[in-house]
């Protein structure tokens, strides 16, 4: 019965109104805690925007960046991914949060952030250990693990190339959330390993010239799209399609 009414989408778990507190999902992760909302309708164009893209050219790997800090990124990456596992219940997703700076998509799904990326790009764990099923979902996710020194060297190295190529063996769709790409060479060196990046945007605060050079700093990477994050001041993100 449990799994019936999971799977007519009718799984709303209790959301604790204290934020940050453990194990609670965070009230802006709307695509399970409001999915009846507006914002989560706009994520659910969003992804059905992207499907319609993946006709054309397969995208499997998609990567969520911005210019600067604080855009939105992560709330995208979430918000999307939810809305994919959701979507697709025989697809197999994972979000990969490989923002080694600061790290957030643990703290906002509820769950405990080690191990995860960093200790699995330092060989002191296997996949198996750093990922998590996300509650009753399809969704897994795999979190930052504990912060490092290098995250730059750590997401250039081998291990790092190794890991995308299984997680591509592995699961059909795969968000992975970035630091920004105008102060950090992260996104640079990963984005490009990617199928697909799509720029998040917070209306009203970048520039256009942040978004160009952050594009620069991109290059190599395929930059399917933006969303421009916080427009009007909802919380409704939408996606604009560059012309390719
Ligand atoms: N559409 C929105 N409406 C209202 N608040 C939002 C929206 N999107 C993001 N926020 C808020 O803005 C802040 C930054 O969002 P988020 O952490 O997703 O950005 P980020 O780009 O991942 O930041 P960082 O560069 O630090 O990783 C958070 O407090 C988040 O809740
Ligand atoms: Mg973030």
């Amino acid at each position: 019965m449990d799994q019936t009414m999971q799977r007519a989408g009718n799984f709303l778990p209790r959301v604790d109104e204290t934020e940050g507190a453990r194990n609670e999902v965070d009230r802006r992760v709307v695509s399970l805690t409001a999915p009846a909302s507006g914002a989560a309708e706009q994520y659910r164009a969003l992804y059905y925007r992207l499907e319609r893209m993946r006709e054309l050219r397969p995208m499997k790997v998609i990567a969520l960046c911005s210019a600067l800090p604080g855009e939105g990124k992560t709330v995208t990456a979430v918000n999307l991914a939810l809305t994919a596992a959701r979507a697709n219940l025989d697809r197999r997703i994972l979000l990969v949060d490989a923002d080694l700076r600061r790290s957030q998509v643990a703290k906002v799904l509820g769950f405990r952030s080690k191990p995860g990326l960093s200790e699995l790009l330092q060989g002191e764990c296997e996949i198996q250990d750093a990922v998590r099923h996300f509650r009753a979902t399809r969704l897994t996710a795999l979190p930052s693990g504990a912060s490092t020194e290098e995250p730059s060297q750590l997401l250039a190295g081998r291990r790092m190339k190794d890991l995308l190529r299984a997680v591509r063996d592995n699961f059909d769709e795969v968000y992975i959330d970035l630091p920004p790409s105008l102060p950090f060479a992260d996104a640079a060196i990963l984005g490009p390993q990617t199928d697909g990046v799509l720029m998040v945007i917070r209306a009203g605060s970048t520039s256009s010239r942040q978004v160009s050079l952050a594009l620069e700093h991109l290059a190599g990477a395929a930059v399917v799209g933006c969303v421009l994050n916080g427009a009007e001041g909802s919380a409704t993100p939408y996606l604009k399609s560059y012309a390719r």
